[in-house]
């Protein structure tokens, strides 16, 4: 028995922002962040759509694409940190839309821009015990509502948007091969969203320091993103036993151009098994990965029987590498 994707979705907002937009807003430039990041544009949620908005509707093209209905999952799951509230989590939204009346267990789950590897290991893992035959993987991310528009060197490089796929258990070759996770809390303050949780509650004094706003320490974050991306790369290949030269495409977390081409040419990865669209999406955190899978399958670019390795670095620190053959 393995786990495959049965279908794929993806939503991103329709209002786009471009460089220019973010010139007019803060004291930047489309030359400083095109050749920093590579971002030309980036999507940005309207006034009354929330997180579980977009992971609904990236579920429910999922579920066409699957050729299924809502009533034919066992299991929902969104990866996020940007949820729409604290409680309930985003996921119960989701299930709440989608599944109307129908009691099926669904929960948030946080591993910051690691989040869809992370929810690929939880929710495999759930269907290879038996608990669940089927289930609905979301990554949904608002960061554009979490960053501070006076704050160039953050507000540049995150946008909205949400991937989705359904993962089944079958027995017809192909799925998930393996997958590594990793994490290193004691980095947590190069990324972080210091107020509105339980130690800093929201406050004035919060909101007078901006500390409800997502902070981040790039240039060491750029650093450990690229070490640990290729090392978790190496090991999960090593595990499944597969080399670079295996691989028909590495789909990598979107986070900014520069650390992309970093852990391609360490891996020595050649360009057109690594697609972006990082110019067209910035920094989409847990979105970014099942945003580019369902971007490529509708590109034809992968076909039955390819190995993709799926590898992303977020906040907490956190890092995470699935090996996956194409069923
Ligand atoms: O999923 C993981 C999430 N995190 C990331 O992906 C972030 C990883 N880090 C990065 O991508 C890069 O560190 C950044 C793109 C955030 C920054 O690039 P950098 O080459 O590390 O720039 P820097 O922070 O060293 O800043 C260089 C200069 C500074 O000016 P001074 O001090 O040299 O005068 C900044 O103030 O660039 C300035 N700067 C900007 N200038 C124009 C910072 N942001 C901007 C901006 N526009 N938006």
């Amino acid at each position: 028995m393995s786990v495959v994707v049965r279908g794929t979705g993806r939503y991103l907002p329709e209002r786009q922002i471009t460089n220019a937009d973010l010139e007019k807003w803060v004291d930047t430039n489309d030359e400083w962040i095109r050749t920093r990041t590579g971002i030309h544009t980036r999507h940005m949620l309207a006034p009354d759509q929330a997180t579980s908005d977009m992971a609904t509707e990236a579920g429910r093209r999922a579920l066409d694409d699957a050729g299924l209905r809502a009533e034919d999952l066992d299991l929902i799951v969104v990866s996020t940190l940007t949820p729409d509230m604290l409680t309930p989590s985003a996921s119960n939204l989701v299930q709440a839309n989608l599944c109307k009346g129908r009691g099926i267990p669904s929960f948030d789950l946080n591993a910051a821009c690691s989040g869809f590897i992370y929810g690929l290991q939880v929710v495999s893992s759930l269907i290879e015990s038996g608990s669940y035959r089927r289930a609905l993987l979301v990554g949904a991310e608002s960061l554009t509502r979490f960053v501070d528009y006076e704050d160039r060197s953050v507000c540049v490089l995150f946008g909205d948007g949400a991937g989705a796929v359904v993962l089944e258990s079958s027995d017809s070759p192909g799925g998930i091969r393996g997958i590594r996770l990793g994490s290193a809390g004691v980095h947590a303050e190069l990324i972080c969203l210091p107020g509105g949780g339980s130690r800093r509650p929201p406050s004035i004094e919060v909101l007078e320091a901006r500390d409800h706003y997502l902070k981040m320490q790039g240039n060491k974050v750029f650093k450990l993103a690229v070490q640990s991306m290729e090392q978790v790369a190496r090991d999960t290949l090593g595990d499944v036993g597969w080399s670079i030269d295996d691989l028909d495409l590495v789909l990598a977390h979107q986070a900014n151009r520069r650390i992309l081409d970093a852990v391609r040419s360490r891996l020595e990865v050649p360009d057109a098994k690594m697609p972006l669209n990082v110019d067209r999406m910035g920094n989409t955190s847990a979105a970014s990965i099942p945003v580019l899978l369902d971007e490529c399958l509708g590109e034809g670019r992968i076909r039955s029987g390819d190995k993709l390795m799926l590898v992303a670095f977020g906040a907490g620190l956190t890092w995470g590498c699935c090996a996956l053959e194409w069923a």
